[in-house]
C-alpha cells in the first residue's frame, strides 16, 4: 500500500528538504517506486531534483490552484509528474505561485483536504512511497500535507533545542488526528545536523528523554557534503563513501522497519 509521508517542521533550515530528497532517493535506489512532492513555494526540492521550469508542464501550484477552480483549468496529476532518471525518482515540482496559498484558498470549502483529494488517484496508489517536503509554516499548506499523509517525520536540528516549536507542531498533529485525519502517525523525530559537541549531545539526550521510541535511532550528522550534494543536484546516497549518504540509507531502512514496505 502507498505510504504518504510528510517531512514537516514549521521552522526553516532544520533539514526538511535535505531529508525529503535523500530519503526519497534512498528508497528509490533500494528499488521502491517513489514520488517526491515539493510542497514548499521556495521550491528547494525541485532545484535539488534538477527541475527545469522551461518544460512548460504544470507544477504543484497549478494542480492545487486548479483544484479550487476559479478561472483556472483543472490539471491532471499525471501531467505534473517529472522523472529524474539519475535517481530513478519521480517528483512533482513546485513554484513561487503557491506562496499565496493562504489567500487563494481562504473561503474555499474544505480547503485542508485539497491535497488529499488530489492524491486520491490510481496513479498515486501505484507508488510505494510518496514523500512530501513541507513549507516552514503552520498554514494551510502544512494542514493539507498532514491531512493527506499517513505518517509524518519531524526533522529537528540537533544543535539548538526548539522545544516550544516542537510542542506546537505536535499539538497541531494531535488536532489533525482528532479531527480530519485519525490515521496520521508520527513515524519519528529525526535529529539532523548533529555535531560532536557537548551542546549537541545534550540536545539529543533531551530529545531521547522526551520522544523515547519515537526518536529515530539514525542520527544525521553535520557535514558540508550536504551543501555540496544540493549544488551537484545529486543524492548523498549516490556519493561513494559519503557518511551522510550512509546515514540517509540507514534512515530509509529504519523507516521501512517502522511503516513496512
Ligand atoms: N546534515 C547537514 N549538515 C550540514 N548542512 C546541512 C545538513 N542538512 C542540511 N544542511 C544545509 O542546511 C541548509 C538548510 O537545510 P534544508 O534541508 O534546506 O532545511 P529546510 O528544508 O528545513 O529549510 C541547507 O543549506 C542545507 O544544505
Ligand atoms: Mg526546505
Amino acid at each position: 500500500m502507498c505510504k504518504i509521508i510528510s517531512i514537516a517542521n514549521q521552522k526553516g533550515g532544520v533539514g526538511k528538504t535535505t531529508t525529503s530528497f535523500n530519503l526519497a532517493t534512498a528508497l528509490a535506489i533500494n528499488g521502491n517506486k517513489v514520488l517526491a512532492i515539493d510542497f514548499d513555494p521556495q521550491a528547494d526540492l525541485s532545484k535539488y531534483a534538477n527541475f527545469d521550469n522551461s518544460d512548460g508542464k504544470p507544477t504543484m501550484s497549478d494542480l492545487l490552484i486548479g483544484k479550487v477552480g476559479v478561472n483556472y483549468p483543472t490539471i491532471d496529476i499525471e501531467d505534473c509528474i517529472r522523472r529524474n532518471e539519475v535517481h530513478t525518482l519521480d517528483y512533482i515540482p513546485c513554484d513561487i505561485n503557491l506562496a499565496n496559498a493562504d489567500l487563494i484558498l481562504s473561503g474555499v470549502l474544505s480547503r485542508e483536504t485539497l491535497l488529499k483529494r488530489i492524491l486520491n488517484n490510481d496513479t498515486i496508489k501505484h507508488y510505494d512511497y510518496v514523500i512530501i517536503d513541507c513549507n516552514p509554516s503552520l498554514g494551510v499548506l502544512l494542514m493539507n500535507a498532514l491531512t493527506a499523509s499517513s505518517g509524518v517525520i519531524i526533522p529537528v536540528q540537533g544543535q539548538d533545542f526548539a522545544f516550544k516549536g516542537l510542542k506546537t507542531l505536535t499539538n497541531v498533529i494531535k488536532e489533525i488526528q482528532e479531527t480530519i485525519n485519525p490515521g496520521l502517525k508520527i513515524i519519528g523525530v529525526l535529529p539532523t545536523m548533529v555535531e560532536h559537541t557537548n551542546a549537541s549531545k545534550r540536545v539529543v539526550e533531551q530529545l531521547e528523554s522526551i520522544y523515547s521510541d519515537k526518536l529515530f535511532h539514525t542520527r544525521i550528522h553535520k557535514a558540508t557534503q550536504a551543501v555540496d550534494s544540493t549544488m551537484l543536484k545529486k543524492s548523498l546516497c549516490l556519493i561513494k563513501g559519503s557518511k551522510l549518504g550512509n546515514e540517509y540509507t540507514a534512515l530509509a531502512n529504519e523507516l521501512i522497519e517502522r511503516v513496512g514496505v
